[in-house]
């Protein structure tokens, strides 16, 4: 298995070897963890995998986008102060793409990745839940 690197002040995880530098947070200390993400069909999966959706289309930038959607679990995550999806972290060709990070008061955990006509591959994507830990899903690009 691929091994993981999850940096000690944003939580993000890089695939492979550990970066210089965080491409989230800028930090330079990342601790190898094989145990990162959770297993796909661990108890609580419903609420967390995210689900991932493409759209060769794109409404917002017509002509020049793939978009990617995700939303947070088959069955939508609370999003309470208490408990809540703090970020989605998405890949493509496992090189970090993009975060979006939430706050539980009035956001929904879910959001839309613009990605670029022509990039083509594998996305991947990972969640956080300030809970239950980091849960991931893959789909391929349109
Ligand atoms: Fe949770």
């Amino acid at each position: 298995m691929e091994k993981l690197f999850v940096c000690k002040v944003c939580g993000h995880i890089e695939f492979g070897s550990a970066p210089e530098m965080c491409p989230v947070c800028m930090a330079k200390s990342f601790t190898e963890n094989p145990d990162a993400i959770m297993p796909a069909e661990k108890e609580g999966k419903e609420k967390h995998v995210p689900v991932v959706t493409t759209s060769a289309s794109c409404g917002l930038i017509p002509g020049e986008c793939k978009d990617v959607f995700i939303k947070v679990g088959s069955v939508a995550h609370p999003m309470q102060d208490d408990h809540w999806i703090q970020w989605v972290d998405l890949y493509i060709n496992k090189k970090f793409a993009a975060r979006s990070q939430f706050a539980p008061s009035s956001i929904q955990a879910a959001t839309c990745v613009h990605v670029k006509k022509d990039t083509t591959g594998e996305v991947t994507v990972i969640e956080h839940c300030n809970k239950h830990g980091n849960w991931m899903a893959k789909t391929t690009l349109p």
